[in-house]
C-alpha cells in the first residue's frame, strides 16, 4: 500500500456516511471521525497534532486545538475557560489585541483583570483575589523582550486554584516549552514562527484534555476554525521550525552583540545578553542556549533616528508582523505602540527611537552590513 508523504488537503467542509447510525455517532462524539470542518478537519487536525508533538514530545496525554489565527485561539481560551464574576491576571505589556481582550471585551462580559508586570511575582501574587481563575503570561514580551519566571508564576497560580496559560508566540517551542515550566496550556499565533513564511494566518491551543475540552468547546461554538489550505502552509512550515529558528537565534545574538557596539544606539534589548533584566531567567528556561529571534534598538536619535533607519535598510524590510524567514524591521512608537504619546512611551520604557528587528534567515553577515550601514545613516 502506498499513501502521500506530503499532507493531503481536505478541502471539504461537509463529510459523507456510510449509515445514518455513523453519522449520528460521530456528530455524537461516540465514534472517531469527520462531520463538519468548523468542528474538524484533517488537515487542521494533523497541523495542531505536529505542534502538539513539538511543545511535549512523548507526552500522548497532550492534545492541541487549530484556529484561524493566535485571536481565535486566545479569544476561545478566555472565553472558554472565564465566566461573570471570575478574575484574571495578565502582563501589562502584553500584545496589543490581547490588551484589548483584556481591557475591553472581558470587562463587557464582567470578568475582571488585574494587569501587571508579569516579571514580578511579587506583584502577580499581590493581585491575586477569591475569583482568579486565570494567570496569563507571555514567554518574551513586545517589544521590551521581558521574560516572566514561569515556574514561579505556576506556583503562584496553582496555589490559588488558577490556570497557567502562556503565549508562546515570541519564543516557538524551539526555544521554550512552556508546558515543562508549568504552564495548563500554550497558546501560539501560528501566523508567526510556527508557519515561518508570512503566508498563512492561524493560531493553536496547546494542553491537555483537562484545560483543552473548554477551548475546543469555545472554539466550535465560537467558530474560529482553521482552514484546510493555511492548516496545509502551516503544517509544512513546521517541517523546517527547528532549523528556521536555530539560524534565527544565532542571527540575533551575533547582531545583538554587534550592534550594541555602534555609537549610533543607546540600548539592544535582547534575552541573550546579560545586560537583558532577566538574563539569568532565559538561560534557564529557554533550551539549548537559545534566546529567540527578537532583538529591539533604541536609536539615539530618538524618533526622526528610528524613521530614518528604517528608511535606509536595504535588506531588511519595513513590515509587519515577525518570525518569518524574511528578516522585517519596526518603528515601535509610529507602528505597535503608535496610541502612546512620548510620555506614555517613557512609563511603559519604550524609547521613542526604538526599533524591533525580527531576524531572518538571511546571511548574518549580510544583515549586519546592512542594520550598521542604516544606523550610519540614522
Ligand atoms: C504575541 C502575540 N500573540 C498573538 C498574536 C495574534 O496573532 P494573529 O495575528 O495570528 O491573530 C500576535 C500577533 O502579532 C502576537 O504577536
Amino acid at each position: 500500500m502506498s499513501r502521500p508523504l506530503g499532507l493531503p488537503v481536505v478541502r471539504s467542509s461537509a463529510f459523507t456516511f456510510d449509515t445514518a447510525e455513523d453519522y449520528a455517532d460521530i456528530l455524537g462524539g461516540r465514534a472517531p471521525g469527520y462531520s463538519y470542518s468548523r468542528i474538524d478537519n484533517p488537515t487542521a487536525a494533523a497541523f495542531a497534532e505536529a505542534v502538539a508533538t513539538c511543545e511535549a514530545p512523548g507526552r500522548d496525554d497532550v492534545r492541541a486545538e487549530p484556529f484561524a489565527s493566535g485571536m481565535a485561539a486566545i479569544s476561545a481560551t478566555l472565553l472558554g475557560h472565564l465566566t461573570a464574576g471570575d478574575h484574571v491576571i495578565a502582563p501589562a505589556d502584553c500584545y496589543g489585541g490581547s490588551y484589548s481582550l483584556f481591557s475591553r471585551w472581558l470587562s463587557r462580559l464582567g470578568i475582571g483583570v488585574s494587569l501587571v508586570d508579569a516579571t514580578d511575582t511579587v506583584a502577580v501574587r499581590a493581585a491575586l483575589t477569591e475569583r482568579t481563575r486565570m494567570v496569563y503570561a507571555e514567554t518574551v514580551a513586545n517589544p521590551t523582550l521581558s521574560v516572566p519566571d514561569l515556574p514561579a508564576l505556576a506556583v503562584v497560580a496553582h496555589g490559588a486554584g488558577a490556570r497557567l496559560v502562556v503565549d508562546s508566540t515570541f519564543a516557538s517551542p524551539v526555544v521554550c516549552r512552556p508546558l515543562e515550566h508549568g504552564a495548563d496550556l500554550v497558546l501560539h499565533s501560528a501566523t508567526k514562527f510556527l508557519g515561518g513564511h508570512a503566508d498563512a494566518t492561524g493560531g493553536v491551543a496547546v494542553g491537555t484534555a483537562e484545560h483543552l475540552g473548554p477551548v475546543r468547546e469555545a472554539r466550535i461554538d465560537l467558530g474560529g476554525c482553521l482552514a484546510p489550505d493555511e492548516a496545509f502552509l502551516l503544517h509544512r512550515g513546521l517541517a523546517t521550525l527547528d532549523l528556521r529558528v536555530e539560524r534565527q537565534c544565532q542571527s540575533a545574538m551575533l547582531l545583538a552583540d554587534k550592534l550594541s557596539g555602534h555609537p549610533g544606539v543607546a540600548r539592544v534589548r535582547y534575552p541573550g545578553l546579560t545586560s537583558h533584566p532577566q538574563h539569568a531567567t532565559a538561560t534557564r528556561l529557554f533550551r539549548g542556549g537559545r534566546f529567540g529571534g527578537l532583538i529591539t534598538v533604541d536609536i539615539s536619535s530618538g524618533r526622526p533616528g528610528g524613521m530614518a533607519f528604517c528608511d535606509a535598510l536595504r535588506v531588511v524590510r519595513v513590515a509587519t508582523s515577525l518570525g518569518s524567514v524574511h528578516s522585517k524591521v519596526s518603528h515601535v512608537a509610529s507602528t505597535t505602540h503608535r496610541q502612546l504619546d512620548d510620555a506614555a512611551l517613557a512609563a511603559a520604557g519604550i524609547a521613542s527611537g526604538q526599533v524591533r528587528i525580527s531576524v531572518g534567515v538571511e546571511d548574518p553577515e549580510e544583515l549586519l552590513a546592512d542594520l550598521w550601514q542604516a544606523l550610519d545613516a540614522a
